[in-house]
């Protein structure tokens, strides 16, 4: 589950990326975050990973409240949530398997399931024939799969992704969705912020968006 209730984001003091955001999505869901550039959706995200605070107001995710998480709760926090970074953030010493067997090793599963579950993540995204790539040899399109693929490899709570088809052609774009609906099927909270009205219309799919920071009209697409 996630809710934000009155929250409100402001950078030095003058910025209002965020003023009186409140909702709910209950676990389980699947949603899109839309809103022109600047509207906040990348603060949104930030708060919600627990990479920031809020200024002010509430935030729960996965039962954890982010306004009182202790520093040393964070680690265990952040293996509830999958993150796909706007700007991907991929390890570039580790290669293209090594990136997406991040969470796993980290959750100290065997080798045996680390090769079996990311081998199949990478054919779901279709990028196996790049396995033993490192990051800077990639397209933009195949860096954004590592992330995506990254991200929900650990079946977190929740996945939040900032516009993880930025770089896909409508034919991949579909096909990611396909993983991520997969994973919803699984259980996972799904949180996709996303420019693509297209795409937004084609899942018909709850919308949350924001305008200036501000919750506009929330509608089904
Ligand atoms: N660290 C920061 N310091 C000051 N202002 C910031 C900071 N981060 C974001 N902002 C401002 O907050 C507003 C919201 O930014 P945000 O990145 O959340 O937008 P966005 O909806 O993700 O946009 P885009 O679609 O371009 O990714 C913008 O006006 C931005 O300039
Ligand atoms: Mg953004």
């Amino acid at each position: 589950m996630i809710s934000f209730s009155h929250v409100y984001k402001t950078f030095r003091g003058e910025v209002h990326a965020l003023r009186d955001v409140s909702f709910t999505i209950p676990k389980g869901d699947f949603v899109f975050l839309t809103g022109h550039s600047g509207a906040g959706k990348t603060t949104l995200f930030n708060l919600l990973a627990g990479f920031d605070r809020a200024t002010s107001g509430h935030v729960m995710v996965a039962n954890y409240n982010l306004a009182d998480l202790r520093d040393d709760m964070v680690p265990y926090f952040r293996r509830k949530v999958g993150v796909v970074f706007q700007d991907f953030k991929l390890l570039n010493n580790r290669t293209v398997q090594e990136n997406i067997a991040l969470p796993l090793e980290i959750a100290g599963a065997s080798s045996i399931m680390i090769h079996e579950k990311s081998n199949q993540m990478l054919s779901s995204l279709g990028i196996a024939d790049k396995a033993n790539n490192y990051p800077d040899e990639l397209s933009g399109g195949e860096k954004q799969r590592v992330a995506i693929g990254r991200a929900l490899i650990a079946q977190p709570d929740v996945i939040i992704a900032d516009e993880p088809t930025g770089n896909l052609d409508p034919h991949l774009s579909r096909e990611v969705m396909n993983v991520f609906l997969k994973f919803n099927a699984l259980g996972t909270t799904v949180f996709i912020a996303t420019h693509d009205q297209n795409l937004v219309k084609d899942m018909q799919k709850r919308v949350v968006r924001l305008s200036k920071g501000e919750l506009a009209d929330e509608a089904s697409a």
